[in-house]
């Protein structure tokens, strides 16, 4: 067992106290009141302390889960001695956990105060429990060596440029304002929005999205052909378990893609299909040239190559989806960073009977959020929402009005606004410093989102540039790395984000860079 190493002095005028009441009340229940006086009243000086005189923390714990037996011949202070020596054994009670103060646990138990102080004392002294400042009694070890299931945390690695393609900057939050829109959905929801839904989600956020989406992303969604979802994930989990369950065998990703999506394909039991992409985006000659029922598509931005889809083959793709009856479904994940291209719209309002349009704010907000939306074709949308409500009963409801409120007032555009500078800014000083370190590299796919890819003009082996990147604390992964079939051309791209690098770590981030890629090619 581990020893109280950080009791306060609090802690030791309290044994001091204890003990000498211990030792003229040996024996002596009459003694239990003013005892257990003495034990409360050093927590509630120390809760005090803390709290400047109010309520002392340890009154607020006032639950313990902790049977004992009348019919026992155990007298009931050595019994509960032994429960909480035993749950502290196991587990259950965590170093650092609050216990009830004696006056509570004694009339839940139905017993007198001094049976709780005893059995308090006793575990005070054997190490397990201690008073602290402010908190009352607290667990104070847990069992000697217990590691956390799974064992240590693995070592950090030391990173100095983090280019993770798929991170948004999580400081750009709106912290302030997403408060506000909390706290002003908390105060004037109607009660009918706290209540269990229907799995479509908030019809006041449908109703924002559905006018907000048709603005700036061209949509065409009824309010009721939206279902609100807990991020793009779940909207291609509830999308593939519905095709799944309609007969849909195969669907087609591109490739290079998300691996994580062709997995949540496959657990649905569908088949995943690989399909090349080229500067175009996804190839509809080879689509047309499988046997998929469906396909998911990032038009607007090609992860992770960048490449965006022109109009061409976005009207062959829906000629195809036309043709055999079959689904697109378009992932829209950062279509709200855009930069220097003209503004394509979504495919979905060039065909909403054959177009499942998923949208996320994972760039726009943060990826914790967990919100995202479907707009699904109207022949969908109702065994859409009845997969949402059997997954989790539908997302939360005050995000959801938050959400809305952002939308409605404008706040969103405004948020945007911002951020789209930065992410702008930032690009232009990647690209400036990619050229000037790199300058056999060339930038492609920096169209929009908060990726770009870096084409080397020579091919690296794969083990060695992983290894290059790891020694100069770089994080990056290659276009290939993403791959289900090896490309035709083995030259070496580098997908690199700027959500996670300021503009003022830049520079070094390209330097390590730069230095990884010439130590990889020896
Ligand atoms: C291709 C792609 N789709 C979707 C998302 C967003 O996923 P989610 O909303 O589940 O966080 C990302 C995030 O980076 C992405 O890279």
């Amino acid at each position: 067992m581990r020893p109280i190493g950080d009791d306060v002095a609090m802690g030791r005028e309290r044994d001091e106290a204890l003990e000498g009441l211990r030792d003229e009340a040996r024996g002596d229940e009459a003694l239990d009141g003013r005892r257990d006086d003495a034990v409360d009243g050093l927590r509630d000086e120390a809760g005090r302390d803390e709290t400047g005189g109010d309520e002392t923390a340890a009154g607020d714990a006032s639950d313990l889960l902790v049977a004992l037996r009348r019919d026992a011949g155990d007298p009931m202070r050595r019994q509960l001695a032994a429960e909480l020596r035993a749950a502290i054994r196991a587990g259950r009670l965590r170093t650092g956990v609050r216990l009830p103060a004696s006056r509570a646990l004694a009339a839940q138990l139905g017993v007198s105060r001094g049976v709780v102080t005893d059995a308090y004392e006793q575990l005070g002294a054997e190490g397990w429990l201690a008073a602290r400042r402010g908190a009352g009694t607290v667990v104070a070890a847990g069992p000697e060596g217990a590691e956390p299931a799974g064992g240590p945390p693995p070592a950090r690695r030391r990173v100095r440029a983090d280019f993770t393609p798929t991170a948004p900057d999580v400081a750009q939050f709106p912290r302030r304002l997403w408060a506000r829109a909390v706290a002003h959905a908390a105060e004037t929801a109607p009660d009918s929005a706290l209540d269990y839904g229907d799995g479509h989600g908030s019809a006041a956020l449908r109703e924002a999205l559905a006018a907000y989406l048709g603005r700036v992303r061209g949509t065409a969604a009824a309010p009721g052909a939206i279902v609100v979802c807990a991020g793009y994930h779940q909207a291609i989990v509830l999308l593939c378990a519905l095709l799944a369950r309609r007969g849909t065998r195969r669907i087609a990703f591109e490739d290079p893609s998300l691996p994580d999506h062709w997995e949540t394909a496959a657990r649905a039991g569908l088949e995943p299909i690989a399909v090349p992409v080229d500067e175009g985006g996804l190839r509809v000659d080879a689509l047309a040239a499988t046997d998929a029922d469906a396909v998911v598509v990032t038009p607007s931005h090609q992860y992770p190559t960048g490449a965006v889809m022109g109009p061409e083959r976005r009207h062959a793709l829906l000629a195809w989806a036309r043709a055999g009856g079959r689904l697109v479904v378009e992932d829209d994940y950062e279509a709200e960073f855009r930069y220097d291209r003209r503004a394509l719209g979504a495919l979905q309002g060039l065909d909403p009977a054959h177009v499942a349009y998923a949208g996320t704010t994972a760039k726009t907000l943060a990826p914790g959020l967990r919100l995202g939306w479907v707009l699904a074709p109207a022949g969908l949308a109702p065994a859409l929402a009845a997969e949402k409500l059997a997954a989790d009963h539908g997302s939360p409801a005050l995000d959801q009005l938050a959400l809305a409120h952002l939308i409605e007032t404008g706040e969103l555009d405004r948020h945007l606004r911002r951020v789209r500078r930065t992410y702008a800014e930032r690009r232009a000083h990647l690209v400036a410093a990619l050229t000037a370190a790199i300058p056999d590299g060339r930038v492609e796919g920096a169209a929009a989102g908060v990726h770009l890819v870096l084409a080397l003009p020579h091919a690296l082996d794969a083990g060695r540039l992983d290894a290059a990147l790891e020694a100069e604390g770089v994080v990056a992964r290659t276009v290939d790395a993403q791959r289900r079939r090896p490309a035709g051309d083995p030259r070496t791209r580098l997908v690199l984000g700027y959500g996670r690098i300021p503009a003022a770590g830049i520079d070094a981030a390209v330097a390590a860079l730069a230095r990884a890629l010439r130590a990889a090619r020896g």
